[in-house]
């Protein structure tokens, strides 16, 4: 049975969210988790389902990519079929092929879990391991009770989305989430599991977060985290990002994860004091124009 590759549309997102959910497992350094299609919703369900591929052989979904951004793909499969070799090879002509309508011409990138065959199967033909942009993922083990942070913290509902939005504004340079971003995102499929929270010192909001849930037993996801741009090296990141973790322990994660890149490294410190412990550096595969 061949395998071909699709567009979900939006009605079809559900079913792609729901495969990546159920592929997280912890032990796999890094890979796509629902939280990053999540976080990708606010900019609504149309641009979404626009930005997501579905690799299917007999009805079966076996990968779900991502395109964040024009030129990056980030790819996950089930467990079960990461070094399948019929599906790798598809993997690898579909996103080496622009007509294909999986990436385009030109420098373009592939994320896939380390233990992917690809690769193994892709450098060669054209593509290479990207030593420009390391990133590290870190993780916190979440069986051990995680200890409250010593900082007001706020579930974000749409009463003080205002606010999480303005933080995480003045966090990212040149964010534009405001409210209306927020209620979009938070509409999404991939965020009945997830919790905004703010951060507050003496009646101010300093610092937000959001976390993902994929369910009992399984990692969890911290996307966005920052702390307003005025209020940094007062301890904000490290008590948010301890708050990110206690959110998900309530949730049932069995882990708590995140992924930045190498060269941020007050987010790499940050996270490392949060308690997180970072695992090997991992690189996209890259084709160069
Ligand atoms: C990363 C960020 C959240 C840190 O916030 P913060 O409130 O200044 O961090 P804290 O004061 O809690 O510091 C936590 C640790 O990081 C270290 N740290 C903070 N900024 C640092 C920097 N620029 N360089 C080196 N170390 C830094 C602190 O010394 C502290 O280390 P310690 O606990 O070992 O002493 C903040 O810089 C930020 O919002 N950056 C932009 C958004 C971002 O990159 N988010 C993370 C990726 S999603």
């Amino acid at each position: 049975m061949a395998i071909t590759v699709e567009k979900p549309g939006t009605d079809g997102l559900d079913e792609a969210v729901a495969a990546v959910r159920e592929w997280q497992s912890d032990g796999v350094a890094w890979q796509l988790h629902p939280g990053d299609l999540g976080w990708y919703w606010r900019k609504g369900a149309d641009a979404t389902a626009e930005a997501v591929r579905i690799w299917r052989r007999d009805g079966r979904i076996l990968a779900v990519g991502f395109l964040d951004g024009a030129d990056l793909l980030r790819l996950t499969t089930a467990p079960d079929v990461r070094r399948d070799e019929e599906l790798t090879r598809q993997l690898a002509e579909d996103v080496a092929t622009p007509g294909r309508g999986v990436l385009p011409e030109g420098k373009v990138s592939v994320e896939a879990p380390m233990d992917a065959l690809l690769h193994d199967l892709l450098p060669g033909h054209g593509w290479h391991v990207d030593e420009e942009e390391p990133w590290t993922p870190l993780s916190l083990d979440l069986t051990e009770p995680v200890k409250a942070p010593d900082l007001r913290i706020e579930t974000v509902g749409a009463d003080l989305a205002a606010e999480w939005a303005e933080v995480i504004g003045t966090a990212f340079n040149g964010s534009t989430f405001t409210a209306e971003t927020w209620r979009t995102m938070a509409s999404g499929t991939a965020f009945t599991d997830a919790r905004c929270l703010l951060g507050y010192d003496d009646g101010a909001a300093v610092a937000a977060v959001a976390v993902w849930s994929a369910g009992a037993g399984k990692p969890g996801l911290l996307e966005p985290m920052g702390v307003h741009r005025d209020r940094r090296g007062h301890g904000y990141g490290r008590a948010i990002t301890v708050a990110a973790a206690a959110a998900l322990q309530e949730l049932g994660s069995s882990s708590a994860t995140v992924n930045t890149p190498s060269s941020n490294v007050a987010a790499v410190t940050t996270y490392k004091s949060g308690g997180f412990q970072p695992w090997a550096e991992i690189r996209d595969l890259t084709r160069d124009a």
